[in-house]
């Protein structure tokens, strides 16, 4: 998987015609990457349906296959894991190749240190530039080893503790996969492990864990913040789970649909778990025509079906207490705002500059080539709208520089819908890893990519 994208696929988006029809998008990833990994450390059938068959998940099935689980997908589309129940994971022979996976790699780091094995893992181009002491740290608390390249990067070994202790951390960082790779350390380790978030973030570990029949105490503490408990050693209850649709990727077809005239879009079965859901909310408060209907609860998450009507846009100043429920977003909204009218102010962004890519700098960077005017801060993003899309790329303007990061990529091509211009994205083959059928939905719904 690591050389999977070396071949970069160009693509450019023109006009496209108003946004319509009903669509489901893919399975979110994080559900779908939990799902895997804890059916494949339970004893017994965990069934899944809805599993997002992206390169990122597809990558937690091998390394959980290389380490003794089996997963496998039926004729019936569903998707049955047998594990090998917690304590059980096997020494994989090879490298763990995570792809271009952020998720797969730090929570697998959790889960796999507190096994008595040893593990080696690498990643694309992209995985290997990303910080990984921000788990590092804390699991060497528990007793787990490693042996990291410079900067604490991939490549890297772990070495697992025979016996991980528990530990009580307060994440310095909003980051739902330090907190989860603490969780599942936790879950194999001796007493009690508590992580203390002071931002919430996605909460999918721990909702998941409870759906498993494992005992998740959640304390709120007087100062605001969250204290979340594993006592270690429980074992996991075999379950179905239906995974949502994820709303990380209906995010792009909302947003197509809200800037081209005329369209209205049904997007059916969207996770709305609410530490997921700050972009409607912020397009919403941005004047946005998005009607929430349906709405239910499916395997321990909420999910809705949405309306979204082209709408026209006025910039705000984004809460940054809603960063963390939106953290995948900015990309996407920072193409709504370059076309709102007004300014959009987004702070608090530090994070985006260790995702895929450095978010902050390549909108930045592909979003000023497109003719919007903004200013880009150390951890800000101000844009100001004219209330009319940019013109787009000029002829002889190299394509957008994506480097590997799936939501850039789709980010400029639903801009290059509506602006004046195309717009050419350098490649599109990283879409895979969280939205394999990205072009032929959005094509499906009135998008022009050739
Ligand atoms: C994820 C958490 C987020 C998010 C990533 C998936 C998860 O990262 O950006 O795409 O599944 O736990 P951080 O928790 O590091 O912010």
């Amino acid at each position: 998987m690591t050389n999977a994208h070396t071949d970069p696929a160009p693509l450019t988006a023109s006009k496209s015609t108003a946004i319509t029809g009903t669509i489901t998008v893919p399975g979110d990833k994080s559900i779908s990457h939990r799902s895997i990994m804890f059916g494949a450390i339970t004893i017994g059938e965990t069934m899944v349906s809805g599993l997002l068959e992206g390169e990122d998940v597809l990558a937690t099935a091998a390394a959980m296959r290389a380490m003794g689980a089996s997963i496998e997908k039926g004729d019936d589309g569903l998707w049955r894991i047998h594990g090998t129940g917690l304590g059980g994971l096997h020494e994989p022979n090879e490298t763990l190749d995570m792809g271009n996976s952020g998720t797969s790699t730090r929570l697998l780091m959790g889960l796999i240190g507190a096994h008595n094995i040893t593990a080696t893992m690498n990643g694309d181009a992209s995985l290997s530039k990303r910080p990984m002491n921000r788990v590092i740290k804390p699991l060497e608390q528990m007793g787990i080893r490693f042996e990291a390249s410079e900067g604490g990067r991939l490549p890297l070994k772990i070495i697992g503790a025979q016996d991980a202790m528990a530990f009580q951390y307060r994440l310095p960082v909003a980051s739902a996969q330090v907190k989860s790779a603490i969780l599942l350390a936790g879950l194999n380790a001796t007493g009690r492990t508590t992580v203390i978030e002071e931002k919430p973030t996605r909460d999918h570990t721990e909702n998941m864990l409870r759906h498993f029949g494992v005992d998740v105490e959640i304390e709120n503490l007087e100062d605001g913040a969250q204290a979340i408990s594993v006592i270690g050693g429980q074992h996991l209850q075999p379950c179905a789970i239906d995974v949502p649709a994820d709303p990380s990727s209906a995010a792009f077809p909302t947003v197509a649909a809200l800037l081209s005239e005329g369209s209205n879009l049904t997007i059916t079965n969207i996770g709305t778990n609410e530490r997921r859901f700050g972009l409607f909310e912020t397009l919403i408060d941005m004047g946005a025509d998005i009607e929430i209907k349906n709405k239910r609860t499916q395997g321990g998450e909420p999910v809705a079906d949405i309306i979204v009507r082209a709408s026209a846009l006025k910039g705000i100043t984004v809460p940054e207490s809603r960063v963390p429920s939106m953290i995948d977003e900015f990309p996407i909204l920072a193409v709504a705002a370059s076309c709102a009218e007004g300014t959009t102010i987004m702070t608090g962004l530090e994070e985006l500059r260790v995702k895929e890519s450095d978010r902050l700098a390549l909108m930045a960077k592909g979003l000023k080539a497109c003719g919007v005017s903004l200013e880009e801060g150390e951890d800000s993003l101000t844009i100001h709208g004219t209330g009319r899309p940019p013109h787009g790329l000029k002829e002889g303007d190299a394509a957008i520089a994506t480097e590997l990061d799936h939501r850039i990529a789709m980010a400029f091509l639903v801009l290059g819908g509506v602006s004046a211009n195309p717009i050419t994205i350098d490649d599109s083959a990283p879409i895979k890893t969280s939205f394999p059928n990205f072009v032929e939905l959005m094509e499906e719904i009135g998008c022009n990519y050739a």
